[in-house]
């Protein structure tokens, strides 16, 4: 039903007025609020207003703090998708309030015609949909999410620091990013784990340490490899989907985790070890074999120390893992691992013309 005839015609028929004919309706915000100083928990407010096709959850809510409670707080400069102050929940998605449509909102409200308002998630509240962005500052800072240039001090000044056009579409869209905290927001690691480096710092790290006018690669790299680090992203590619740049960062983590494997090697953490095995049982077995991973990953004394109450449960239960040799081969294994071959060659082709662009 695309045309405005059959529009009409729908309406006519159906005898409703259908919400995208319509220049006005009653919209309810369900906003959350809260604030430390007088609330003891968490609630949600809701807010009818009548509003305009066209207009963004962020001018509804300029609209209801000017008209309707002056106390609703949030934050918001730009408002045209370039500052990343206005990033919210909106119906359950993390996005920027001043590029999200009431109209658009409207079809995916859980509840009809009520839109919910939140604030980003990992992030300590402030007030209402106020966050402390000061967690996310302070690991940019930890990550040295910045160049420190390699241009001689004389030079400083006076000369430009070119980089080429090939160089420059390395980090091209990385550059995007406004810091809007949307995927830190909608990171499933990050829910459980406050101290893991999150996706913004990660694609901010691989910005950096990409450009070749930078001298700390390296430090930033042997700090992305310690725990909580790069290692940690479970691939959900759920920071991606929400990025309000549509900035491909599971790229960004990608060439870090190839970064790290090409200059420090395999052994350097437990996750490119743990990566490593598995990626050796696959391609030996077409399985793992659980009952060494760990300490191929962590080695003897970490599995003897974390995991020993653990095993000796499993044995009482009868439950433990085969041991290497009982771990037999899975069907097909040798036409799996010629596919599983030509696909590694397939990842080190596509990694090669990624560096290349
Ligand atoms: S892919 Fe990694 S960084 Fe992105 S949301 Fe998932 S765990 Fe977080
Ligand atoms: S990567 Fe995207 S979602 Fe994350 S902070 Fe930057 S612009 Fe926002
Ligand atoms: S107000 Fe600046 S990005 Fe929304």
């Amino acid at each position: 039903m695309n045309s405005r005839k059959e529009l009409i015609n729908h309406s006519l028929m159906t005898g409703k007025i259908d919400q995208y004919q319509e220049g006005k309706r009653d919209v309810t915000f369900r906003v959350f609020r809260f604030n430390p100083q007088v609330d003891s928990k968490p609630y949600f407010d809701d807010y009818t207003i009548s509003a305009e096709r066209g207009i963004t959850v962020l001018r509804s809510l300029n609209y209801i703090k000017e008209h309707v409670d002056a106390t609703l707080s949030f934050r918001a400069f730009c408002q045209a998708g370039i500052c990343g102050s206005c990033g919210m929940r909106v119906n359950g998605i993390s996005k920027l309030a001043c590029t999200s449509q009431v109209w658009d909102e409207l079809d995916k409200c859980r509840e009809p015609g009520i839109i919910k308002v939140e604030p980003l998630r990992s992030l300590p509240m402030i007030k209402d949909l106020i966050v402390d962005m000061d967690p996310l500052v302070d690991k940019m800072t930890r990550y040295s999410n910045w160049i420190e240039t390699t241009m001689p001090l004389p030079d400083i000044g006076k000369k430009e620091f070119l980089i080429s056009e090939e160089e420059f579409h390395k980090y091209d869209k990385a550059t995007d990013c406004i810091l809007c905290a949307s995927c830190v927001s909608e990171c499933s690691i990050l829910r459980a784990n406050k101290e893991y480096v999150s996706p913004a710092v990660l694609l901010k790290s691989y910005r950096m340490n990409v450009d070749s006018r930078d001298a700390l690669h390296d430090v930033r790299l042997s700090e992305l490899v310690k725990d909580h680090g790069v290692w940690d992203c479970t691939h959900c590619y759920r920071c991606q989907e929400s990025c309000v740049k549509s900035i491909p960062i599971m790229e960004a983590i990608h060439a870090i985790r190839e970064d790290a494997l090409e200059c420090r090697g395999p052994k350097d953490t437990s996750g490119a070890k743990h990566a490593e095995a598995f990626m050796e049982d696959i391609e030996k077995k077409g399985k793992l074999v659980e009952a060494t991973l760990p300490i191929r990953t962590n080695g003897m004394v970490w599995t003897l120390r974390n995991l020993l109450p653990m095993a000796m449960k499993m044995i009482v239960k009868r439950r433990t893992p085969p041991p290497p040799p009982l771990v037999k081969s899975a069907k097909g294994i040798k036409i799996f691992r010629a596919m599983f071959r030509e696909m590694s060659e397939h990842v080190k082709q596509d990694h090669q013309k990624s560096q290349k662009k």
